[in-house]
Order: structure tokens, then sequence, then C-alpha cells
């Protein structure tokens, strides 16, 4: 078999997999799983041939698969995959881009900034914010706030990035005491301490009580959420934001999937004054349906998210020059 009929029994096998998964079970059956046993097999040498090992994929895996892409599941915050958007993804497979920048990709580097400008117009935030692309909201909420830190250092004349954190001024992070695992869990990395971490008292549907909010100062990161995981609430942006302002404190906002409620005018008012927070972040593989997996760090200052995540190698400037001549 040559490489486009390899290709083109793939696509067969995903075809017929899309085409049975709207009478396809949400989550596999037992022996499904039992089945699984079968990629259990001795590293060899040889391996199999290749339209063997699709087969195999097909045979054993798919089966063993949660429909969370039919219409069937109601399990997590998943979304499914519009048609258009898994069309696309299969194009971009073929690609196989680098999409770290217009040397590597001036396709995916042009189709990432209008998408970004898009997002931007979409769900009305301020149209300077840096739009970066990434693979959750919990690898965006981490960008996100790696640049909060750097930025409120940054105004008390401490160079994070040069000088790292001994020695320097302590920032404050508050979280709901509702917000998400993810959040928990991008602080933990940064180095934030969960004990040290302030936990904002919330009412019954998981909404921080704007007058029990701990003091905010300007050495403060306030976590809010559009979109709690177990009820939906948003917190009231339009109660908070005015503190964090006078107070001059970074707010980011958890908007995994609540975030696209702007987008809806019946839902938008739950969204209200959530434009003037620092940061946000928000899913394409939750309420957008796109495939998994991709997600978006928004922060208004576009220079703090670069500063903090941008890498620059010489080598890669050198390969760029020279692969254009
Ligand atoms: C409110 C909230 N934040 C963050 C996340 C994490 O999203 P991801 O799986 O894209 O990292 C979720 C996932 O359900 C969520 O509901």
């Amino acid at each position: 078999m040559n490489e486009l009929e390899l290709l083109e029994q793939a696509d067969t096998l995903a075809r017929a997999y899309t085409g049975n998964i709207y009478t396809r079970r949400a989550f596999p059956s037992a022996d499904a799983i039992t089945a699984l046993k079968g990629f259990d097999e001795p590293l060899s040498d040889e391996g199999h041939p290749e339209v063997e090992t699709l087969t195999m994929l097909d045979q054993l895996g798919s089966p063993a698969t949660v429909a969370s892409n039919g219409p069937n599941y109601y399990g997590f915050v998943f979304g499914a995959s519009l048609p258009v958007a898994a069309g696309a993804e299969r194009v971009s497979l073929a690609w196989d881009q680098c999409a770290s920048s217009a040397d590597t990709s001036p396709a995916a580097d042009a189709i990432e900034r209008k998408a970004g400008q898009w997002v931007l117009d979409i769900l009305d935030l301020p149209s300077e914010s840096a739009v970066a692309f990434g693979t959750s909201a919990t690898a965006c909420g981490l960008s996100c706030l790696a640049a909060a830190r750097a930025e409120l250092l940054a105004r008390k004349g401490w160079d994070y990035l040069q000088d790292g954190l001994v020695g320097a001024p302590e920032i404050k992070v508050i979280v709901s005491e509702s917000a998400h695992v993810t959040i928990r869990k991008a602080l933990q990395i940064l180095g934030f301490g969960w004990a040290r971490v302030l936990k904002a008292p919330v009412d019954a549907h998981g909404r921080i009580i704007p007058a029990a909010l701990p003091a905010l100062d300007d050495r403060t990161i306030l976590v809010l959420q559009a979109g709690e995981v177990n009820t939906g609430a948003f917190d009231p942006f339009d109660q908070i934001m005015p503190l964090a302002e006078a107070a001059k404190a970074w707010v980011h906002v958890d908007g995994a999937f609540g975030l696209w409620a702007r987008a809806t005018p019946e839902l938008r008012p739950l969204t209200k004054a959530v434009e003037r927070a620092d940061s946000w972040t928000t899913d394409g593989h939750k309420w957008l349906n796109t495939p998994y997996d991709g997600a978006m760090a928004i922060c208004k200052n576009a220079h703090a998210l670069a500063r903090v995540m941008n890498s620059d190698a010489a080598y890669s400037h050198a390969s760029a020059a020279a692969q254009k001549t």
C-alpha cells in the first residue's frame, strides 16, 4: 500500500467511526474495554504492516472510545467537533505544521492571527489583547497567571525573568472557593503554595460574594470565573471589577466554557464588566465545539504575555534566514 492508499484507508475508518456516532453508546461496553488488552503486546523490531496498525487501532480502539463527539454524551463539559471543524483538522493534519512562527508556517501564522482577532471580536474583549492558542484552559491559564505575576513584579521594579523569585516582593493570589481544580494546579506549578492562596467565600451557586472578598492591592492576582463547572455560575464581575481596578490588582478570568456566553444576547448580561479584566482563558473544545485540544490565553497587555512565554532561539533566526534564500 502506498502512502496515499494508506491515508485513504485511515480516512475510510475515520468516516465509518463518525458515521456511527449517532448510534454509538456514550461509554464503551465492558467487553470493549477488556478487548483493549489486545494492545498489550511486546515491542517488536519489525512492527506490524502499516495497514494492520490502522486496522488494529480501529478494531480495538474505536469501540473503547467515549463518544463525547456524539449526541448521547452528557458527561463532562466537553464539546463535540462541528463537521467543518473536524474537516479543518483533517486538512491541517496533512499540513503537519510547526505553528510556532511565520518562519515555520506562514499559513498557520496568518490563520492564527485572524482567528485571534475574531475571538476578541466575538467575545468583545479589548482589541489590543494578545490571543495565544494553546492545548487547554489549564495550560493557557498557567500562561496568563505567569504573565500576571511577572507584570505585577515588574511594576514593583522586580525583573522576575532575570532575578527569579528569591527575595521578590510577595504576590498575593485570591481565588474563588469554587475555583476549578486546574487553576489550583496551574498556581502550584508556578510555585504559589496552595495554603498561601487566599480563598474568596462563595454563595450557594459558587459565585464569589463581593462583600467577603479578601483585601486587594497592587500585588494581588485575583482569579474569577465565567462558568463554575458544577453550577455554571458566573462571578459578579460588575461588582468586583471596580474594587480590583481601584486596588490596581490583576484580574484573570477562567472562562473555559462560560466566556462564550458573551456571544449570546440572552446570556451576555452574566458577563457584564468581564471585559475590564486583565486576562482571560477559554477553550475551543468545549462550548465552541472545535476538536481537542484547543484553548486560548488572552492577555490585554500583549507584551506581558509575550515576554513570559516567548522563546527566541538564535538558531531559529539563522535557519529562517537560510530557508528564505
Ligand atoms: C471552569 C473550568 N476551568 C478550567 C477547565 C480546564 O479545561 P481544560 O481541560 O481545557 O484544561 C475546565 C474544564 O472543565 C473548567 O470547567
